[in-house]
């Protein structure tokens, strides 16, 4: 019974990784050893968890409370808005937006940015696995 539970937890989460293309694939894995590193009971990115932390809110480097759905918006498969610039945002679900989380240097660069006008520090491992994890699926 447990070896089956073990099994369907392993296949969702190779059908939920095959959405990523190889190099993110190999950030992703990078990521998970850190967060092991960090954490010896870690047992996998968790798209719930990711979804928590995108919806958060918390004091941003600016001094205002921010969280990602600031910029981003609470429906990925909509646009947003950056509240910096007044840019425009296209969609971040890929499902809508297929060219997104397919560049590991675009996505490390904006992480960076993005956890710092958030949590006005970078993220960790587990929380960009996680938010990734969620993104990846909408
Ligand atoms: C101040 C506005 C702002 C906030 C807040 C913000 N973002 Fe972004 N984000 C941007 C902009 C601007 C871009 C780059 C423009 C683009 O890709 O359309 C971007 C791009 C990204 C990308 C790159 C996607 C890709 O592959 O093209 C990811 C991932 C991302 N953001 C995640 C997050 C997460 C997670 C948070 C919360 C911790 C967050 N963002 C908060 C403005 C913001």
């Amino acid at each position: 019974m447990k070896k089956t539970v073990c099994f369907i937890l392993l296949t969702f989460t190779l059908l939920n990784a095959k959405e990523f293309n190889t190099p993110m694939k190999t950030y992703m894995e990078g990521l998970s050893t850190e967060a092991k590193a960090a954490n010896p009971s870690f047992s996998g990115f968790d798209a719930k968890r990711g979804e928590t932390l995108f919806v958060s809110k918390h004091t941003g480097k600016k001094g205002g409370e921010m969280s990602c759905t600031t910029c981003h918006s609470t429906n990925l498969k909509n646009g947003g808005q950056n509240v910096n610039t007044n840019k425009p945002i296209t969609a971040l679900a890929p499902s809508v937006n297929p060219t997104r989380l397919t560049d590991v240097a675009e996505v490390e660069k904006w992480l960076r940015r993005n956890f710092n006008d958030v949590f006005a520090r970078e993220g960790v491992a587990l929380e960009k696995g996680d938010v990734l994890t969620y993104i990846i699926n909408q």
